[in-house]
């Protein structure tokens, strides 16, 4: 539909991942049934993913010049993922989480650290050529340099008649000023945590409740684990897409990461909010069914 990218801002870093059969208890020494050293990043895991759908994509963050980062860029080569814009900072390292999977259910238990690896800057960003892309989606987090670099995409939009479609994702809820990101989204994502956090029970309530914060013609998305997903167009109407189950749960780190690839993708070929949450749904429980990424879109049913 159009050969502009769309381009996730965010964390690429390094998932060191164990898969064991049961959750091991404090202070034991366990086996993992296996070991996997992966690229991990809400931003990287969705770039991943709607490049496997189809279309140009680019990921845009900081990367460590550090080992870890070799295995970040050849998964985003892997999958056509172009990251030439990326800021590569010198010694320092690449943030890292220790993730531990319950492989009987698909729990994925997340310790993350960053030792030394900087945000992306305003400035990094101000270099891009804004007009290669279509949409851009920034994960909830380096919150202040966001806010500026969502004013050059709307002083671009304002001069421009390719205008650049804005996503955000809300997971964090204790993140510092994470709600001054609500009305800054064409499409914003508020994570379960995100809703309860603000007091929310039901993905529903969540979209009514917070649809007063946003601006106006945004789409509003939440979903809500193994209830689906909900999503409130411009005109208040409500969308519901069931959660897809596939034959095991096996892991689910990066579920949230995936639906969000899936939804932004399908938004951006033009299909409509309804369509864009099934898809969703499906490409997300998909995921849970595999480790990792891998072949995640090969077998989407709502795209036959
Ligand atoms: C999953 C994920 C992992 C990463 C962690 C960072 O959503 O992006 O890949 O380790 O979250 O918070």
């Amino acid at each position: 539909m159009t050969d502009k990218r769309v381009l996730l801002v965010g964390l690429a870093c390094l998932d060191i991942v164990s898969v064991h059969d049961h959750y091991p208890i404090e202070d034991t020494d366990s086996r993992s049934i296996k070991q996997l050293f992966n690229r991990g990043g809400n931003a990287g895991n969705t770039s991943v993913v709607a490049s496997q759908l189809g279309g140009p994509v680019e990921y845009l963050g900081t990367i460590a010049s550090h080992v870890f980062s070799e295995i970040i860029k050849k998964d985003f080569q892997q999958y056509n993922v172009k990251f030439e814009n990326c800021r590569f900072h010198e010694n320092c390292e690449t943030p890292t989480s220790c993730v531990i999977i319950n492989a009987t259910n698909g729990t994925r238990t997340i310790c993350h650290g960053n030792n030394s690896l900087p945000e992306l800057s305003v400035d990094d960003f101000s270099k891009l050529n804004l007009s290669k892309y279509s949409w851009i989606h920034f994960e909830g987090r380096n919150i202040t340099s966001v806010l500026e670099m969502i004013t050059i995409i709307e002083n671009f939009n304002l001069n421009s008649t390719d205008h650049i479609r804005i996503s955000i994702e809300l997971e964090k809820p204790k993140a510092k000023d994470i709600d001054k990101l609500l009305p800054l989204g064409h499409v914003v994502f508020i994570s379960k945590d995100y809703a309860m956090g603000r007091g929310y029970t039901t993905s529903e309530s969540a979209l009514s409740g917070l649809n007063g914060k946003l601006r106006s013609g945004a789409l509003l998305i939440c979903a809500w684990g193994d209830k689906g997903a909900w999503g409130r167009n411009a005109d208040g109407a409500i969308f519901h897409a069931p959660a897809f189950s596939p034959e095991k749960v096996v892991d689910t780190l990066g579920a949230g990461d995936t639906f969000n690839g899936g939804v932004i993708w399908a938004l951006n070929q033009g299909q409509d909010l309804s369509e864009a949450l099934n898809i969703g749904c499906e490409i997300a429980g998909r995921k849970c069914g595999i480790y990792g990424f891998s072949g995640v879109a090969d077998k989407i049913n709502c795209l036959k």
